[in-house]
């Protein structure tokens, strides 16, 4: 017999994108929901009254005061990053310098991988994330490190390693060809193993030769499912670097599409400075770019302009970016977002910005059809969010008047303390 579990709470998810549908169609809510799980996988979902009786053999889990919703995704984040979060006082090239390699290096020790393995996963659950897009080191092991912790806890999960072989300190480059071949090694051992995806993740033009570029475009195209996970136009000194290393190229996704590392699961972080021909490139290549507003603000970068992307129809996710970024939790990444759109006189709708961090980041990355909501068949990969967190969040839960209210209020005082539970393919892994 197989095992249902019923979580009876209520639960809210995003089924479209309210640019696309309106806001109204853009999601489903249930008072008073029941979530039906059986074998990892999302079996129904309804109204707690109408569902009941028709699974009556299910282990019943109740929560009051609750919203569950599907697990966040974060398109864009360094593992090994994790000790660096909230370095002071530089801006993205020196930061790289001063703190990031530095700290990068540390991970050419396979326990010192593993051990922030741990604690990246951990933290990670900690903060509902269910997914992520995840840069390794340069060394390979970084991966072995990081898939090993991945598989235990059965998460659907992508990462890969760092191709850098130029323009980094010696102790953290490869070439070309190692690069290439260790990379290969990593995919022939983990994609599609269980729920785990590899992407080919040159860390940035500025840190690759074109050699580097070309092996790496040729492995993108090897396997059936691989990403391309990079950073794009983040800093505006950067992009003159990029000017400068590469006089050839067009511009900064010119490097990129010539290397022929633009297309479908190709993730961009950043794209803070595209210009309105990159993102029609982007877009007609079915290519994502991962909207990382807590590091853009912290690493004064500048502010993303979300609407032309949309326009030109680029895939957007959320990525929180750390350790450049200052918080796992995706709720903090949309407070962030919102502000960064208040800066630009825009508005970030509360159910916009759910369909940003859960079904917009599984549609940038082309995994819609198991991730990003709770419908039927979908893994069951999801979190129970606690309107009761803090004392601040129970009083002004109880002067929201409505749902909209409350979700906005969430996202504005919410971070790790509102998540009360995260469940991973049906199974607790992570409880206040
Ligand atoms: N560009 C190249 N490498 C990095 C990195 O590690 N973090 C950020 N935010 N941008 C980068
Ligand atoms: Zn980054």
């Amino acid at each position: 017999m197989s095992h249902r579990t019923a979580h009876r709470s209520a639960i809210l998810h995003s089924i479209g994108d309210p640019r696309e549908v309106g806001i109204e169609a853009s999601y489903e809510y249930f008072d008073d929901g029941l979530l039906v799980v059986e074998n990892g996988k999302i079996l129904a979902i309804g109204h707690a009254e109408t569902l009941l009786g028709q699974f009556q053999d299910a282990d019943l889990v109740e929560y009051t005061d609750t919203l569950i919703t599907s697990g966040f995704i974060d398109t864009h984040i360094h593992y090994p990053q994790v000790d660096i979060i909230g370095a002071y006082g530089e801006q993205l090239l020196e930061w790289l310098e001063t703190y990031t390699f530095p700290a990068e290096r540390k991970f050419e020790s396979p326990q010192h991988a593993s051990e922030l393995a741990g604690v990246f996963l951990k933290e990670l659950l900690r903060n509902g994330t269910t997914t992520a897009l995840v840069f390794g080191s340069v060394h390979k092991e970084s991966i072995d490190a990081f898939f090993t912790e991945a598989e235990k806890l059965d998460l659907r999960m992508i990462a890969g390693k760092v191709m850098m072989d130029r323009n980094a300190p010696e102790y953290l480059c490869d070439t070309p060809e190692s690069a290439y071949s260790d990379s290969k090694e990593l995919i022939e051992r983990w994609h599609g193993k269980g729920r785990l995806h590899y992407a080919v993740t040159p860390r940035f033009a500025p840190t690759s030769t074109p050699e580097q570029l070309t092996l790496a475009g040729k492995l993108f195209h090897e396997y059936p499912g691989l990403y391309m996970h990079t950073h794009i136009s983040e800093n505006k000194q950067e992009i003159e670097w990029v000017k400068s290393l590469f006089p050839e190229r067009k511009g900064y996704l010119d490097v990129y599409d010539h290397h022929g590392l633009i297309g479908e699961r190709s993730v961009f972080a950043h794209g803070v400075h595209l210009c309105d021909e990159e993102c029609q490139r982007l877009g007609e290549t079915g290519s994502a770019v991962a909207f990382c507003p807590t590091s853009n603000l912290f690493l004064g970068s500048g502010l993303l302009n979300l609407d032309l992307l949309e326009e030109r129809g680029v895939r957007v996710g959320l990525g929180t970016d750390v350790g450049a970024g200052t918080s796992f939790s995706q709720l903090q990444s949309l407070n962030e977002a919102y502000k960064v759109m208040q800066l630009q006189g825009k508005k970030l709708d509360p159910f916009k910005a759910l369909y940003l961090a859960t079904l917009g980041g599984a549609r940038s990355l082309y995994l819609d059809d198991r991730i990003g909501n709770l419908d039927p068949g979908k893994d069951a990969d999801f979190v129970v969010l606690d309107y009761q967190a803090t004392p601040l969040i129970s009083r002004r839960m109880a002067q929201a008047s409505n749902l909209t209210e409350k979700l906005f209020a969430l996202m504005i005082l919410g971070d790790d303390r509102a998540v009360k539970a995260t469940y991973a393919a049906g199974v607790c892994r992570h409880r206040k």
